[in-house]
């Protein structure tokens, strides 16, 4: 499973690349608010720090514009990923873009067939979004089964499942146990997934059985 950061935030993308764990980066509008940074240079930043796909979103709500942003946006480095929302002039715009030879990332997803549809359009990435359907007390997590089942029915589908809106390491778990393809996970419960009690438990005694022997490594 791949790890993307969902943030905007340069420094916390930077701190949790250095681990070696991350492959992408996902942001969108509110993100780049929250960082109160231009929009482009938060991009290009974020493409220096890490190879792997990095998400920048349209602003458009029109196809030939958001073709045109897209345009515009994968300019910023090779490994932008144009992200559009999956609406009608989304799904237009993710095949006009994807045929381009430019990598798009269908986001806002809330059920199956709209999965289906952005993988028609040629999209890389489908971002379904787990905690908001959680919010409105359905299952986030059923969706990401259907579309594994309706991916891995047809070998042409090839779009890869980006859960996102991730709010728990549990999400993650499940999402892993069920086969998506890639995580997008607020930098606070990606280090939380190292977590657990006994893990510190554990440490505190082996440390303290060290001390009394006496010895050192270095
Ligand atoms: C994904 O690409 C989105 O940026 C993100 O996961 C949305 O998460 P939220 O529902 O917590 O805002």
């Amino acid at each position: 499973m791949k790890f993307f950061i969902d943030s905007a935030d340069v420094n916390e993308i930077s701190e949790i690349a250095s681990t070696g764990l991350i492959d992408g980066v996902t942001t969108n509008p509110s993100l780049i608010a929250k960082s109160g940074r231009n929009f482009i240079e938060v991009v290009k930043e974020i493409c220096d720090i890490v190879d792997g796909p990095v998400s920048a979103e349209v602003i458009a709500t029109d196809a030939e514009t958001m073709i045109v942003e897209g345009n515009k946006l994968s300019k910023i480095a090779d490994n932008v990923t144009i992200k559009v929302p999956l609406t009608w002039e989304g799904l237009k715009a993710c095949k006009n873009l994807s045929v381009e030879g430019i990598m798009v990332n269908v986001t806002l997803c809330f059920n199956a067939n709209q999965a289906l549809l952005a993988a028609k359009a040629g999209a890389t990435f489908i971002s379904p979004f787990i905690g908001r359907l959680d919010d409105m007390g359905l299952d986030g997590m059923e969706l990401i089964e259907e579309i594994r089942t309706i991916y891995d029915n047809y070998e042409n589908l090839e779009t890869e499942i980006l859960a996102a809106s991730i709010r728990s390491v549990n999400h993650v778990r499940q999402a892993a146990l069920i086969g998506a393809d890639v995580a997008t996970v607020p930098g606070k419960v990606l280090k939380e997934l190292a977590k657990h009690p006994l893990t510190d438990k554990g440490l505190d005694a082996f440390m303290k059985d060290w001390e009394g022997t006496g010895q050192s490594i270095l």
